[in-house]
Formats: structure tokens, sequence, C-alpha cells
């Protein structure tokens, strides 16, 4: 049996642009059209025409470039509006013209000064003024969420009669639960006696965080048209995310047995898209398109994925465009996902080595947020300390500052014997330098000398390399560490080691 439908109207372009500092200029406005067309979304609301020059030219070259997709553009109940939607969207090979007005008593009495009878006049009178200029004319019931259903109900009854051919019942300020909005919804289809000649559509905001619920329990009420944005952008808290709309759908097919002509595989890229061009970050725990939505990061969990995917992931990451999930590595993990880590980067090794290299990814992971591959490398690679070393470092307290004189205290196991001495420098390397040639009584010239990150982020490895040079003899040593001075310390001893 052919699965029902639900119409994917997307306001990324214009309730998504009403979030504080993503305003968006044409161009940008059409390229993030065209990646909504890949999508597949079914109606695009590209903007509010009458609001200015600029919005006005992004949904005319919106409607030059989009050739499958309704082009929508959003009016208040006044008749100038109207006349300016209706020119904007001209070129439009689908137009729909979107207008509204308020219907809760608060919206009435404090927002229009008026009364319903009145507001139910302008409401029609709208809807019959855009169908002079186009067929497909929808009309929003604005803060339907808090409105009284039976005068909800006679005005959708009203603006159907009119001639609306979908009708939005928005939760303007996020205000339902989801059974209260689920029962709006269901009251319409038992009141409404014409609601058959129309879509009835949902718009929800996220205010408490119910965006997503609510629109879910619209459709299981009867709503085929849902109303969202990518990323979940828009006003204050947002409106309901396509991508988790969609994804539900997807995913819990049994509890909503319907479709959508969302081309999934697309999702990732419009989020990185929508995000990029607005200037707003996804946050990283964000469902479906998050950085973290596919990361596994305690030990319980990597084991359970790695031994099947199922375990912990209800969505397979590749569906929504992402290459894969993610094995995070940090000082949770265990050594089921450091051992799949490794042999990722093509490092095999037996349980004991294992077991010894976990030891030293845990002290790591203990300085460090997350171990990348590249400390993995390093650490593999990394040779065991060896006891008959003459000089180990002991401590290496280094101060440093614009106000400070660069002073360093390091304590050293000569021979197995504690030496202690203070350096002033330069800087903190050289002031610690110093504080070594102190301990051990002899002077090198340090010949050379090179930081470089081995690993990315701000808490990256650092690999220092030396060569100390006495006579015409140069010994190289090199140390690595998350602290840069001790790296640099390291690979002095390491030098002085070979030295002695
Ligand atoms: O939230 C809302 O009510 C709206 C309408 C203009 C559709 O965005
Ligand atoms: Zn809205």
């Amino acid at each position: 049996m052919k699965k029902q439908k639900i119409f994917i109207f997307d306001t990324t372009l214009r309730d998504g642009e009403q979030t504080p500092g993503a305003k968006l200029n044409t161009n940008q406005k059409v390229t993030l059209a065209r990646q909504l067309e890949v999508l597949g979304v079914d109606v695009i609301e590209a903007g509010f025409p009458i609001s200015s020059p600029g919005d006005f030219r992004s949904v005319v070259e919106v409607s030059k470039v989009i050739k499958k997709a309704t082009i929508c553009g959003l009016t208040r109940a006044i008749p100038k509006d109207i006349e300016v939607a209706a020119d904007a969207l001209r070129f439009a090979k689908r137009p729909r013209i979107h207008t509204g007005i308020g219907a809760s008593d608060i919206h009435i009495k404090y927002k229009f000064k008026s009364t319903r009878e009145e507001i139910l006049a302008r409401g029609i009178s709208a809807v019959k003024y855009a169908k002079r200029f186009v067929g497909d004319v929808e009309f929003y019931a604005e803060d339907a969420g808090r409105a009284e259903n039976e005068f909800l109900a006679r005005m959708v009854e009203e603006v159907i009669k009119a001639g609306a051919t979908v009708v939005n019942i928005p939760d303007t300020t996020g205000y339902c639960f989801p059974e209260e909005f689920g029962a709006k919804v269901k009251y319409l289809f038992d009141h409404v006696t014409n609601i058959d000649r129309a879509i009835i559509s949902v718009h929800c905001h996220n205010d408490i965080g119910l965006a997503t619920a609510n629109t879910i329990t619209g459709i299981a009420n009867g709503a085929r048209q849902v109303e969202v944005t990518v990323n979940g952008i828009g006003e204050r808290a947002g409106n309901t995310s396509l991508e988790e709309v969609v994804m539900a759908i997807y995913t819990r097919r049994e509890y909503l047995p319907y479709q959508t002509n969302i081309k999934t595989s697309e999702i990732a890229k419009t989020s990185k898209m929508v995000s990029q061009i607005m200037g707003i970050p996804v946050q990283p725990n964000k469902a479906i398109v998050g950085a973290n939505a596919f990361a596994h990061s305690s030990g319980i969990h990597q084991d359970g994925v790695l031994k099947r995917r199922e375990n912990y992931e209800i969505i397979d990451p590749k569906i929504v465009g992402f290459d894969k999930s993610h094995i995070v590595l940090t000082a949770r993990s265990g050594r089921a996902a450091l051992r799949h880590k490794l042999e990722t980067i093509g490092i095999k090794m037996e349980k004991k080595e294992l077991d010894m290299l976990y030891e030293k990814f845990l002290r790591l992971a203990d300085i460090k947020k997350e171990i990348y591959e590249d400390d993995l490398r390093f650490l593999a690679g990394q040779k065991e300390e060896t006891n008959h070393k003459k000089v180990k470092l002991v401590l290496i307290q280094a101060v440093s500052g614009n106000k400070n004189i660069p002073t360093a205290t390091v304590r050293l196991l000569i021979n197995s014997q504690t030496r202690e001495a203070v350096g002033i420098g330069d800087g903190p390397i050289d002031a610690s330098f110093k504080a070594i040639d102190a301990c051990i009584g002899k002077k090198y010239s340090l010949e050379h000398f090179m930081i470089q990150a081995v690993t990315v982020g701000s808490d990256a490895m650092a690999n220092v390399n030396v060569a100390l040079k006495k006579g015409n003899k140069i010994f190289w040593g090199t140390g690595t560490n998350t602290d840069t001075i001790v790296a640099a310390v390291l690979s002095y001893i390491d030098a002085l080691n070979k030295f002695l």
C-alpha cells in the first residue's frame, strides 16, 4: 500500500532567517534554495516580500531558478502585502501566497486591538484577495496554539470557503504540549465540515523544546504538511527542525506510516551549508546533524557499537549523508575502541602490546580531552623509557608572561642523585635549558631547536627537536608532550643522555 505523503514546507529562508544575526542576501538565498530543491522539499518559503527591497529581490530570484518546488511568499492580511508578494512571485512555476492573521484572543485584543468578528472578516478578505493573483493560497491562523478551538475551527472553515488550499495551524509561541496540540488538530478535523478541501499544515516553535513532538502529534492527528527549518533555526528558540521530523518519519515507520520526498542523504550537506552561510554553528548534541549525533565516546557504548552498530544507533549515519559513526577516544574509552582505532590506521597489536599502549593512552587522555589518530601514531611509535638513562626529569616548573622574568626550576635525577637548579632566560624554554645546564654543571651549545605540533587542536602534542654541540660532536634529542615546555626539556635531556 502506498503511504500517504507528508509535504515538507521549508521556511529556513523566511522564519529561519528571522534568527538574530542570520540575515541572508539574495545570492545566499538562491544558493540555499537550490540545495533545498536538491534535498527534495515541496515548498520553499523564500521570504516576506514587502518587508524589504532585498527580500523582495530574493523571492524574485529564487522564483526564477527553482523548477519543481512551490515558492511561497509571506504576507500579512493586508492588500498591499499581497500585491507585492504576487509581484515577487511572478516568475515562480508554482507560486503560493501565505497570508494570515492572529487567531488567539491575546493577539486579537493586544496586537490588533480588534474583535474576533473583525479579524475573521479580514482573514477571509485576505484569502479572497490573494486568490485573484494565485490559485494556491495558504492561510495561517497565527498563535493558533493559544487560540480557543471553537473560534479557530470557525476561522479554518471560513478561510477554506474563501479558497484557501492549505491552512496553517501555527503554535507561534511554542506554548502547547504534544497531547494538547494533537487534540487541537483533531478538534479541527472533527468540527470543520469542509476540512477535506484543504491541506492542514502545522508550524511549531521550540520555546519549551517541544516543536518536533508537537509536529509529530500534528501529523498523527491529520496534518499533511509540516513547516520546518534546517537545523531548527528560527525566531527565539527556533522552529521545528526539518531533519528531526523527516528522520522521525523514516525511523518510526510503524508509528508514522507516511513518506516524504526528502532525499535523506542530502541532509548533512544541507545542514552544513545553512550553518556556514548563516554563520550559526550547529550545537554538537543537535539530533541528526550535530557533530556528536553519531559519535560514541564511553567504553561501554563503543564496545556495543563495534559489536553491532544498532546496539547504540537507531539511524545509520550514511542515510543522512555522513560517512560513518565516530568512535571518539577519550579517557572513558576502552581497549575495544583503542584496538579498533589502531586498526583503522593500520596498526595491529597483540594483547600484551595493546595493554601497554592502553596505559599510555589513558595517561595522555587524562591530559588531553580527545585522542586523535596522530596521537595514536605517536603513542604506538614511542619507544619505552629506558631505565639506564643517566639523566631523568623529575620536575619542571616555569613562569613566564608579559610582566614576569622568565624563570624555570628543574629537578633532575642524575645517576640516581637529585639535583635542582633555577634558571633565568629569554623565555621559559631558555630558562629551563639554563636550569638543566646548572644541574649538569657542563655547558653545551644549542645548535638546533625546532617545535612542531604533531596532532591537532589547541591541546595538540608538541614535538621538539634539539641538537647539542660540544667540540665537533652533535647529539640530537627529541621530546613530545602536550606542554611545549615539557617537550623542550625532554628533548634537551634526550640529547644530553646520548652525549653522556
Ligand atoms: O510562527 C508563526 O505563526 C509564523 C506565521 C507567520 C506563519 O511564522
Ligand atoms: Zn513561525
